[in-house]
């Protein structure tokens, strides 16, 4: 037996559980069923990730303080997780003792062996709230293409990355003051010491996915920097220990006890169990010199591989504790093939799913998608409907419903004494030897295709021998139960397939079977001379206006915006190793909703490209004279130039914004703005418009 503690990423106390989340907890979930069900001791530790600026802002905002905030929000995840069957063994905080005291221990050790340096940082400071504002906060004008209202690290029209101190006339998005410099001391964890350890960490026993292991590499190839673990007063998060007194309160950087809150989950749980069967040693699962006789294992989202694979292990190696077996990254989840999004309804609350849908529906359609790959996967909404009710509904409990009636109605429920169809669920049983390996090599997607061909095989079978017809001939009785117990007996083994997917419809299953086991060894004992139940329908069908209610419910919620309070960063830039607009570790939109009237007031007109040119001295930008169907030409500037020479524009109709108040910039006015699609990073496309498309016109 393999002792195992798994965990999912922590989600922050400032916001709800929506279905990007889900993705991985139902992933996690899964798998340590599964794990489980093959005689595992699994153990599956989770908890919310309560510190930071975000969350304490959040919290100021809503008017309470920080810990109610967090209890509050803690509640509602823990309810949300169990509505979707996510059985954790522990669910914690990372404001808890258990947190502090690991985090200080990490913290001490790698400061005695010397991993530890401080350095003066200057930040842009908010002199009315007194806080560091992280880039976030910061908004002002590009100071490459003079565009107003960017963020402090990137430009949104010309693509510029820069510091936030570079912004001309910056200004808080906190306070709307003006911000000043102010240097400060930072203490900061030596990454690039662990350089090599992580190299050789990252490329052995198997421990990262190989696209990941590849993303590392890249990292490496650019240099690993010192990171930044700790943050300034005012703060919400656990004070540094041994500073000097006369500094002013140095707290670590949320990042940092954020995965020890892994650590502390499970010590809580150690020290609730202590003394009773269940008994767990901590020690046996960190220590270093205990590595090989336990597993642990991070599920995670793409977006925080940096700090899974490279902060964490690193800190862990240099407080010697013991290191992660695996992280296995997920990508993100689209809907519909997009972005998940609040406009369209398709940003969903885990809560508002779960008003009209079952969550199993959800689990099965994940699990059918899901792979040991760091792929996005699609929810798609039509597609789901379709193979819920088409597997579950169609092909599996219709097994059991075509086949318990007669057994029941005619045998008094009891199954033949012999199995006439041994082969056939030798076959079915066998198959899952390769079930089981695809589950545990997270390959649920084929997990659930070799389910449902064991279903088809039963349908099949069930097809041909026809009890519905045999049951209205004479001397055909013991066909007929024998034949509905082969159909029973393998619906008894789905079922034991299906069980981490569906815990909740397996267990009633479990009671009309009259069974009390479903572990996968089972599979192997064929249920002969044995009595079941009454069939009850185990499932019903996924209906369409259920899903409609639910994305008209979403689009709803959703747009009375909470204040909306950027969280912590995940991805690495070249200061902090934190970006700044991340959101949760879903790919999820953060679009706030605007109404109609908002939308009305954006003027779109087609406009013909009369003459585009380079503009000299701005690497970024080209230069635009539009046609709208005014007396003049229209003079607009667009951070295309990467993407585009400028005859491939000349001559072709665009949409420009024409009411966008007009920008003074280094090369000139902008009286307008070029529709494109996509990011100014990965590549952006003009909008262009079919030629028949009348000059001047409004788009609506
Ligand atoms: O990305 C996030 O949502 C973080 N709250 C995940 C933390 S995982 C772990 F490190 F604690
Ligand atoms: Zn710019």
């Amino acid at each position: 037996m393999r002792e195992i503690l798994v965990t999912s990423a922590l989600p922050y106390a400032n916001g709800y559980i929506h279905l990007g989340h889900l993705v991985e907890y139902i992933q996690t979930d899964i798998w340590v069923r599964a794990m489980k069900a093959q005689g595992h001791q699994v153990t599956y530790v989770c908890a919310d990730d309560a510190h930071g600026t975000a969350i304490m802002l959040k919290a100021e905002a809503n008017g309470v303080t920080p810990e109610a905030q967090i209890a509050s929000v803690k509640a509602s995840h823990e309810a949300d997780f169990s509505k979707f069957l996510i059985n954790f063994d522990n669910y914690h905080t990372t404001h808890s003792e258990e947190n502090k005291q690991f985090s200080e221990m990490i913290y001490r050790r790698l400061n005695n062996a010397g991993h530890i340096s401080t350095k003066d940082v200057e930040q842009l400071f908010d002199p009315e709230k007194q806080l560091f504002l992280a880039d976030r906060f910061v908004k002002g004008t590009c100071p490459e293409c003079d565009s107003p209202d960017q963020y402090g690290d990137n430009c949104e029209v010309c693509g510029t990355t820069y510091d936030a101190t570079d912004l001309k006339d910056p200004h808080s998005t906190l306070s709307d003051a003006t911000p000043v410099l102010k240097t400060s001391k930072h203490y900061f964890f030596d990454l690039p010491e662990f350089e090599q350890f992580l190299k050789d960490w990252t490329r052995s026993d198997n421990r990262l996915q190989v696209s990941v292991a590849n993303k590392l590499q890249e990292w490496f190839d650019a240099g690993l920097a010192s990171w930044d673990i700790s943050r300034d007063a005012p703060y919400f998060g656990f004070q540094i220990p041994d500073t000097p007194s006369d500094e002013p309160d140095k707290y670590f950087y949320v990042w940092l006890d954020a995965p020890v809150g892994y650590m502390a989950s499970f010590k809580n749980l150690c020290d609730k169990r202590e003394g009773t069967e269940q008994a767990l040693d901590f020690d046996r699962y960190w220590m270093q010199e205990n590595e090989h006789k336990t597993e642990v294992y991070h599920f995670i989202g793409k977006d925080i591989v940096y700090f899974h694979a490279l902060f964490w292990p690193a800190m862990l190696a240099g407080s010697e504790f013991r290191t992660p077996t695996g992280v296995f990254a997920h990508g993100f989840l689209m809907v519909n093939g997009e972005k998940m999004s609040k406009s369209r309804g398709t940003f969903i609350k885990a809560e508002t799913y779960a008003e009209h849908l079952h969550p199993e529906y959800l689990r099965y359609y994940f699990a059918s998608k899901l792979s040991d790959k760091v792929e996005d996967i699609n929810l798609d909404l039509e597609d789901f409907m379709q193979k819920v009710n088409s597997d579950l509904v169609g092909k599996v409990v219709n097994i059991a419903s075509r086949s318990a009636g007669f057994l029941v109605k005619k045998y008094d429920g009891i199954l033949s004494d012999v199995c006439v169809e041994s082969e056939l669920l030798e076959d079915i049983t066998k198959t899952g030897d390769e079930i089981a390996a695809a589950y545990e090599n997270r390959e649920f997607s084929r997990a659930m295709r070799l389910i449902m061909q064991c279903a088809d095989k039963a349908n099949e079978y069930i097809d041909a021998k026809k009890p519905w017809s045999l049951a209205k001939q004479e001397g055909t009785e013991q066909e007929v139960q024998d034949v509905c117990s082969v159909a029973i007996n393998i619906f008894r083994q789905l079922m034991v397939y299906l069980a981490p997917v569906l815990p909740e419809l397996t267990a009633n299953a479990k009671a009309f079977l009259n069974i009390d086991d479903l572990s996968f060894a089972s599979r192997n004992e064929w249920l002969l001379g044995h009595k079941i139940n009454k069939f009850k329908p185990l499932m019903q069908r996924i209906e369409e206006k259920d899903v409609t209610a639910m994305v008209e419910d979403s689009k709803a919620s959703l747009t009375q915006t909470e204040t909306p309070v950027p969280s912590e960063g995940h991805k690495p830039d070249a200061k902090n190793q934190t970006s700044s607009t991340a959101e949760a570790n879903t790919g999820a939109e953060q679009t706030d909703y605007i109404g109609i009237e908002d939308f009305a007031k954006v003027e779109m007109k087609v406009a013909h490209v009369l003459a585009c040119n380079h503009v000299e001295g701005a690497d970024k930008l080209l230069q635009f004279t539009l046609d709208v169907g005014e007396d003049q030409p229209r003079n607009v500037f667009s951070g295309i130039r990467k993407f585009y020479e400028p005859e491939q524009l000349q001559g072709k109709k665009v949409i420009c914004v024409t009411n966008l108040a007009p920008r003074k910039m280094k090369f000139g006015v902008s009286e307008g703005m070029v529709l494109s699609t996509g990011e100014p990073k990965t590549g952006l496309t003009v909008v262009t418009l079919p030629d028949a498309c009348v000059v001047g016109d409004t788009l609506a």
